[in-house]
């Protein structure tokens, strides 16, 4: 079956990027991005320097295809209408409320996206799960689907995605391996093959990988709990460094040597951020107690525990340096976005870290050179109301005349580039990151 219209619903983070180089690649196929919200879609056909999502390389690839076979639009049923293929790229964030609280997926938004699917459907679909979903999601999927149309071949087909942001555009030029799961029935091994197709037009045959719908949509989430489990591990060493004099980075070094183990996700950090692994070790930790593994559970959740520990360990450690009361200290908070390279703040341990320090009193001043003060403030929302005038947005201006600030100490919870160049002079330095050499550091994760 040969593609000619791809639809994407959902023009997010995932939705956005992926559909662009899919369009780059693949000038033979119309693909349109449609989401719910009309200014995020208006943002996506407006200037380059403004598009919804700041990624290193992805204006150009939007300058490219845009108007020429990726198109940006609010009409989601003609979209629909006339698409073959149709990715889901909503967002799955965890529950907030009702059974799995806190833990489970809330799929709220992709029945939605498969109620209209079937509304606005006139001919056969493939509908790829491109959103990270619990595993036999596209049971649901195919049953809602199914309830809501007539004489219609739906063929799911589960295609997660492995990208890091910061990197996406290269994670989608030079993947390490494309997963498609589709049913091994013949319509869904027709499906699979559609989608391979596609991707064949840049990715080596070799790195494409198909399995049943099952594995595709577990891989997914063991992956991101793989990862997220060394940084756990190697954050939890932080803190028996801290103890007995080793030193973390060497110590990573040193695991990381032995090919078997590898280097990468081996950085000690102020503890892991980002949309995904916190939601998808949680999703998983809840699928392992649905089916009654308690034990495999309890293992992975402790993944997440640890993540915690490290948060709060660097904040009582700066609030420990004053003697337990911050009132009257003003503390330079470098970094809000989760890692370097994003404007992406969800989930990033800044938060939790800043929450923690207004609570015992101190005036932050935060900078970052991609998140904005208004989406800082929102982050957090839940201490605006007491704490507002504390948070102030340091400008480019002001970080470079830095060591003339009156800071009483500078935190870095982000390993920006801008960062490096920065000269503390005396001032205690709590670095999460270990990116700074020859200041003054007071305190280092792992030192
Ligand atoms: C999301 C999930 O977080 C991730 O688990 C999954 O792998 C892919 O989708 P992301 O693209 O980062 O990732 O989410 P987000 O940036 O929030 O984008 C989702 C978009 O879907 C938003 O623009 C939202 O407006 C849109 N949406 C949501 C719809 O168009 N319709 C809906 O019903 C719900
Ligand atoms: C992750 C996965 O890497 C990607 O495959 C998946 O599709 C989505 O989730 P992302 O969240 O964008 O991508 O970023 P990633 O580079 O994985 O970093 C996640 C967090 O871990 C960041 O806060 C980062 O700073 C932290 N990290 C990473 C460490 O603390 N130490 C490390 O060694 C590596």
């Amino acid at each position: 079956m040969k593609i000619k219209n791809i639809c994407c619903i959902g023009a997010g983070y995932v939705g956005g990027p992926t559909m662009a180089v899919i369009a780059l690649k693949c000038p033979h196929i119309n693909v349109t991005v449609v989401d719910a919200n009309t200014k995020r879609i208006e943002s996506w056909n407006g200037p380059l320097e403004k598009i919804p999502i700041y990624e290193p390389g992805l204006a150009d690839v939007i300058s490219e295809a845009r108007g020429r076979n990726l198109f940006f639009s609010n009409d989601l049923k003609s979209a629909i209408e006339k698409s073959e293929m149709i990715f889901m790229a909503v967002n799955t964030p965890t529950k907030t409320e009702g059974e799995g609280e806190g833990m489970a997926a809330d799929l709220r938004y992709i029945e939605a996206c498969a109620k209209d699917i079937a509304k606005y459907s006139k001919s056969d679909k493939i509908v790829v799960e491109k959103s990270t979903v619990p595993i036999r999601t596209a049971e649901k999927i195919k049953e809602i689907l199914e309830e809501n149309s007539s004489n219609i071949h739906f063929e799911i087909i589960s295609n997660p995605e492995f990208l890091a942001e910061g990197t996406a555009i290269q994670d989608l030029f030079k993947s390490d391996r494309v997963l498609i799961g589709g049913d091994e029935t013949e319509s869904g091994q027709k499906a699979v093959q559609a989608l391979v197709d596609i991707y064949a037009n840049w990715i080596p045959k070799e790195k494409i990988l198909t399995t049943n719908v099952w594995s595709s949509e577990l891989a997914k989430l063991a992956s991101n709990s793989m990862l997220a489990q060394r940084i756990s591990s190697v954050n939890s060493l932080s803190a028996l460094c801290e103890k007995t004099g080793a030193d973390i980075d060497e110590l990573s070094k040193a695991i990381g040597m032995d090919h078997r183990i590898g280097p990468k996700f081996l950085k000690a950090s102020v503890g892991f951020g980002g949309s995904c692994f916190q939601k998808d070790i949680l999703n998983l930790v809840y699928l392992c107690k649905y089916y009654g593994l308690d034990e495999v559970a309890e293992y992975w959740h402790q993944v997440v525990k640890i993540n915690d520990y490290q948060k709060d360990r660097f904040a009582q450690k700066i609030i420990d340096h004053f003697g337990g009361d911050l009132s009257g200290k003003t503390i330079a908070i470098l970094g809000w976005a989760f890692k370097a390279n994003t404007n992406d703040s969800r989930e990033s341990a800044s938060i939790m870290i800043s929450e923690t320090l207004l609570q015992c009193g101190a005036k932050l001043i935060v900078f970052d050179p991609q998140v904005s003060l208004k989406q800082i403030l929102s982050d957090l929302k839940n201490y605006k109301s007491s704490f507002d005038s504390n948070i102030y947005d340091l400008n480019k201006k002001d970080l470079q005349s830095f060591d003339k600030k009156e800071f009483d100490c500078v935190a870095i919870t982000t390993e920006w580039d801008e960062f490096k160049k920065l000269n503390f002079g005396e001032l205690p330095l709590f670095d999460g990151r270990r990116i700074i050499a020859g200041n003054k550091i007071t305190y280092k994760i792992g030192s």
